[in-house]
């Protein structure tokens, strides 16, 4: 039986995929993933090889279609990826076409965070909701919303560009702008943050796993962060309720706007939500209205670390039947 293909391309990570979808799920059969290489035709013909050593693998199974979800600006209808904050270089790049003419078939192209929503909502956290919305919370944050049971992609494919709104006048910088959404909730967004306060904290004397000298401040990871919050440090903890608080605070406007039934979190809340999901409650309490707040659900990504895999193969599935933005 024939395949469908995915090609998730991320600010970190890339990945080729081949899986089929089965009654109400869908089941990855194979998977490569690798570095995003720098630039996209680096990018794009490692991803096209990997996909074909995939399908060797599995017999050379018919490949019915290949999906791509890719982090934005994009435009899903041209195949053009527009300015994407995590992916430089990539401005104006078609990458759509290079696969459509390597393999022949459907190729459909769609944005990182709504590619998921519809992957969660048809096989993951989101079934049988009429509104929810995804965040992705990795390398950026960005937010798919599935509005009256349908992608809601807005005028020109931009709505859900949640990472660039403002939440605060100071905190560290994401989308080129300080105190953004995915300046505070993000990879990069968090290493910034804890550098910052660990620098504070050495200058006022205090010691943290985060830096065993002042030095040490500026290789801080995200991931560093959770293992050292996990292990009780007070500096961890503090960056991960700032985090947490301005998590909520970017829930409460989607909670306000889009009363949602419920909204589904990947990544690094997938990771952290025991250490986050207090702070994010807490600032959700004060800041969105109750009544609405009360009919909405936070909840991490069901596919767990598959979701970004599921999203690709989301997308095919849509190039298949021809659709680039329904369900
Ligand atoms: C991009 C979004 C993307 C998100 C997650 C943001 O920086 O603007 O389009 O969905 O990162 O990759
Ligand atoms: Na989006």
């Amino acid at each position: 039986t024939a395949v469908l293909g995915g090609l998730d391309i991320g600010g970190t990570k890339c990945a080729a995929v081949i899986g089929t979808e089965t009654d109400g799920g869908i089941e990855i059969a194979d998977k490569i993933a690798f570095p995003t290489p720098s630039g996209p035709e680096a990018a794009i013909t490692r991803l096209c090889r990997e996909l074909e050593e995939l399908l060797a693998r599995h017999g050379h199974p018919p490949l019915a279609a290949v999906g791509i979800s890719c982090g934005g600006p994009l435009d899903s209808r041209s195949g053009l990826v527009l300015s994407p904050p995590n992916l430089p270089g990539w401005d104006r790049f078609n990458v759509v076409a290079p696969v459509r003419e390597r393999f022949g078939v459907p190729v459909g192209l769609q944005n990182d965070a709504n590619a998921c929503a519809l992957a969660e909502w048809k096989w993951g956290a989101g079934r049988g909701t009429q509104n929810m919305i995804f965040l992705t919370f990795g390398t950026g944050m960005g937010a798919g919303l599935i509005l009256n049971g349908r992608l809601y992609a807005g005028a020109n494919d931009m709505a859900g560009e949640v990472g660039h709104m403002r939440l605060a006048e100071d905190g560290p910088e994401g989308y080129g702008k300080a105190g953004s959404f995915e300046g505070f909730c993000s990879g990069g967004g968090i290493a910034r943050l804890a550098a910052a306060m660990t620098v504070e904290w050495l200058a006022a004397g205090k010691r943290t796993l985060l830096a065993a000298d002042r030095g040490a401040a500026a290789g801080i990871t995200a991931k560093a962060v959770g293992e050292a919050a996990q292990a009780g440090d007070e500096l961890a903890l503090a960056v991960m309720r700032t985090v947490g608080r301005q998590l909520g605070r970017g829930l409460a406007v989607l909670v306000d706007v889009l009363n949602p039934e419920r909204i589904v979190i990947g990544s690094i809340y997938a990771r952290q939500r025991e250490l986050l999901e207090p702070f994010v409650m807490e600032e959700l309490r004060r800041e969105a209205l109750a009544v609405s707040l009360q009919a909405c659900e936070i909840v991490p990504a069901g596919l767990g670390e598959q979701v970004g895999d599921a999203a690709s193969l989301s997308v095919a599935r849509l190039a298949l039947e021809g659709r680039q933005k329904e369900r």
